[in-house]
């Protein structure tokens, strides 16, 4: 095939690379096992020794507590599988647990998370927190997150918030200054979510806060839209290149590790090379190949006027 002609010839290239994944999101325990065994054979067949793993949220789904921890567990040992460490960040189906639950539980209890919380190869958000950076050196990434009250009485998900909004802490300010942040790391940053900024699939709403993103913003990764999927995604259940409302930021929907909404168990490596252009690879790995390839050049959003 051309595009691994292509992963060959930039090898060489290669500054960063990281394996974005999203959504295995299984009730039943042997189909999760059966999709994460078949993406990560394909992952690991490949060789490819990522700097980091970004985990883009929905590992489970359902409030079945024992399937839950089953999933967790299997999630542990296969990305054992891999030498990297994974960054996670929080889905709408992380809270079903909760949400089923409530009235049991004295607060917020997100299973999945704690169980995983407890290796050394997870990085997992406290439930508070709306973002974490990830500092690799010329670059960082910065993901958010779903985030929720330790109490209960609040959470985000669908880029929405529930509950009691009055206890919400985070203004529209605090968001502008996460940006300023990032815009203050003044390199380039990639940002991830379960969700997508407006202009990408299923987009959250709470996420307009942030726009527009700070120009040093490269490219951003997102879950929750199942390519393949139109009962949710409609007319866009086979996009998976957009573009951010307005902005020539780039934004790559990167679900699902699952082949039942989905059309195929897929993932997506993004590599950076040492000529500051970037390449986004989407990985079949049902059918074990690269299906499509972005290669997106420095400063390819920059505005270059006619000559006189
Ligand atoms: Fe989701």
């Amino acid at each position: 095939m051309i595009i691994d002609e292509i992963r060959q010839g930039l090898e060489k290239h290669v500054r960063h690379r990281i394996w974005f994944v999203s959504d295995l999101q299984q009730r039943q325990p042997l189909r999760a096992r059966k999709c994460m065994e078949i993406a990560m054979d394909d992952f690991v067949s490949l060789n490819l020794k990522p700097e980091v793993i970004c985990y883009l949220g929905d590992a489970t789904e359902g409030e079945d507590l024992g399937y839950i921890q089953e999933m967790a567990q299997m999630q542990v040992e296969q990305f054992a599988r891999v030498d990297a460490p994974v960054w996670y960040t929080i889905g709408n189906h992380d809270f079903d647990y909760f949400r089923f639950h409530r009235k049991e539980l004295p607060g917020m209890c997100i299973p999945f998370v704690e169980y995983v919380r407890q290796f050394p190869q997870w990085h997992v958000p406290n439930e508070k927190e709306m973002a974490r950076f990830l500092d690799l050196g010329d670059i960082a990434v910065l993901l958010l997150t779903d985030h929720a009250n330790p109490e209960g009485s609040w959470y985000t998900t669908h880029g929405e918030l529930h509950g009691f909004a009055e206890e919400y802490p985070y203004r529209p300010e605090d968001y502008r200054k996460l940006m300023e942040e990032v815009q203050a790391l003044n390199k380039p940053v990639v940002t991830c979510a379960h969700y997508a900024f407006a202009g990408g699939n299923r987009a959250a709403p709470l996420f307009n806060r942030f726009l527009p993103l700070p120009a040093n913003v490269r490219i951003h990764f997102y879950g929750h839209a199942h390519v393949g999927d139109a009962f949710w995604a409609g007319k866009d259940a086979n996009r998976k290149i957009s573009n951010v409302d307005g902005q020539p930021i780039v934004q790559v929907d990167v679900a699902s590790l699952e082949s039942g909404r989905g059309s195929a168990v897929r993932s997506v490596v993004f590599e950076w090379y040492d000529t500051d252009e970037v390449g986004v690879f989407f990985r079949n790995h049902s059918l074990g190949v690269w299906d499509d390839v972005l290669m997106i050049r420095d400063g390819d959003c920059q505005f270059v006027p006619l000559a006189e």
